[in-house]
Parts: structure tokens; sequence; C-alpha cells
């Protein structure tokens, strides 16, 4: 009955490939499924999809290489939690693409540095980040501050997105370079459709020049929002609200 199975004892190379096909379709089984069952990630109340001008700066993090010296990921463990705050949870980068966990530490991590600073800060630190931690080895990033932002390919990064399953409406979608405009130009035009649409985010001006929307205002925008959507005085793990 196994006498095929000769064939494959003989020839090592039939025998891997054998081995490779079964091997995957194991794998297959497993983790196909989690790509589609709703409940693999947890709803947790506090946890929203970027807005336009957030998701840009995002863009400026990941294009500067921010994740070869900062992870976005604070471990269970007790030292991390003690350092960072409350470890971080699965649903907090359900709407990262790609996520930013990352395990090379060369900074703190920056899961929950939102909030931890003001704007002001932030702009002296990637300006010149000696300028308030002498001992930094950070590189500066004054340039950001003179690029205006590139609105024109702002609905194409929430189009992107969409595709990958980030529940932006089409409104969103139409209104992106508006709405990044005017999350960064508080009072300004825009800034009750902004409201509408995203819901009370922080509206204002990240990096201290009202006349301009830089990648600077993005870039503090998204740094000031990482980790901070979460309530940890009422958040508990095991709660039925936060099943499903
Ligand atoms: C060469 C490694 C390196 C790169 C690249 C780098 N950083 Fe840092 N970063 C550090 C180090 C080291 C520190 C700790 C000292 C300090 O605060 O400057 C730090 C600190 C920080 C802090 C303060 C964190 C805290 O909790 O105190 C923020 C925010 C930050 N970096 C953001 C960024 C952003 C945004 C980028 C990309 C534009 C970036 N970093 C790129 C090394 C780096």
């Amino acid at each position: 009955m196994w006498s095929f199975h000769r064939w494959f004892e003989k020839h090592s190379l039939i025998l891997l490939i054998g081995i490779l096909v079964v091997v995957s379709i194991g794998g297959l089984v497993q983790i196909t499924p989690l790509f589609f069952i709703e409940s693999t990630i947890e709803r947790v109340e506090g946890v929203r999809p970027y807005t336009p001008l957030e998701l840009a700066g995002r863009q400026v993090y990941v294009r500067e290489g921010c994740y070869t010296c900062h992870s976005q990921m604070i471990r269970p463990l007790r030292d991390e939690v003690e350092r960072y705050g409350h470890y971080s949870l699965a649903a907090e980068s359900m709407y990262d693409h790609p996520f930013q966990w990352g395990s090379k530490r060369t900074g703190p991590d920056l899961a929950r540095v939102g909030g931890r600073y003001s704007d002001e800060w932030h702009r002296a630190h990637l300006t010149d980040p000696r300028s308030v931690v002498p001992e930094s080895v950070m590189p500066p990033y004054a340039f950001l501050a003179d690029a205006d932002l590139d609105l024109r390919t702002m609905s194409d990064h929430l189009r992107a997105n969409r595709l990958l399953r980030v529940p932006y409406t089409d409104e969103q979608i139409a209104s992106a370079a508006a709405d990044a405009r005017a999350q960064a130009t508080p009072f300004g035009e825009g800034a009750y459709e902004f409201e509408q649409r995203y819901g009370r985010v922080a509206q204002r001006d990240f990096d201290g020049d009202p006349a301009r929307v830089t990648e600077m205002d993005a870039l503090i925008a998204y740094l000031q929002m990482l980790g901070a959507g979460v309530d940890f005085s009422t958040y508990q793990a095991d709660a039925p609200e936060n099943e499903r």
C-alpha cells in the first residue's frame, strides 16, 4: 500500500517538496482563519482610525526611519510597564499598516508617548534633540518644519488604508486634504466639518507656525495621539463590553 513512499525516500528533493506542501497545509489551516475572524482582535473603546493629518505624520515617521531606533510595543513585563505605562493591546495597532512594533530600542519605546510632552517640547526635540536632552544621540529633524505637507496624496493614503480594512467613509476620503489642513488650523475653515467627521480629536497648530501645514505638524499630531486613546482607569481586560 505504501510502496509509493519509497519514491519519496529515495529522492531527497521530492521529499523536501513533499514536506513543504504538508507543513504549509497545516500552517494555512491555522493562520488563514485569523485574517477573517472578526474576534481575532478584541474591540477596545478609544481606539479609532487615524485622522488624515496623523496618518500623514505616520508616513513621515516611517519615511524617516524612526522605527530603526524606536519600538512601539510595551511588553507585559514589570520593568516595561513601570517605565512606559500599560502594556500595549493588540487593538491599539489594529489600524497600523504596517505595524511599528519593532524590537530595536536605541531610543525609548514610543507606544505611549502621546500626551507625555507638550507640542513645544516635541518641536524643540525634533529640531535639535540635544537642546532638551543633552546626552541624546537622536539625529535632528529640523527640516520637517520647513517641508510643506503634501496634501495632494492625502485621499490616496486613506483609500489605500481602506483597502486594508480601515473603515474610512467615502466622505472622509473625499475631504482628506481639507481635514488635514483643518486639524492643524484650529478655528479655521473646515474645523466644524472636521469635528463632524472625526469627533473630538485634538485640533491645534502643532508646529507653532499657523500660516503653514508642515510635516512637523503631521508628525507631532501623530506622536501626540500614540497610545493616548484608551482610558486605562476604566479599561478591564476581561470585561464583557470589550469582547467582540
Ligand atoms: C539614531 C536613533 C534614533 C532615531 C533614528 C530616532 N530617534 Fe528618537 N530618540 C533616540 C534616543 C536615543 C532618544 C532618547 C534621548 C532623547 O530623548 O533624545 C530618543 C527619544 C525620542 C523621543 C522622546 C521619548 C521619551 O519618551 O522621552 C521621541 C518622541 C522621539 N525620540 C521621536 C523620534 C522620531 C519621531 C523619530 C523620527 C523622525 C526619531 N525619534 C528617530 C534615538 C533615535
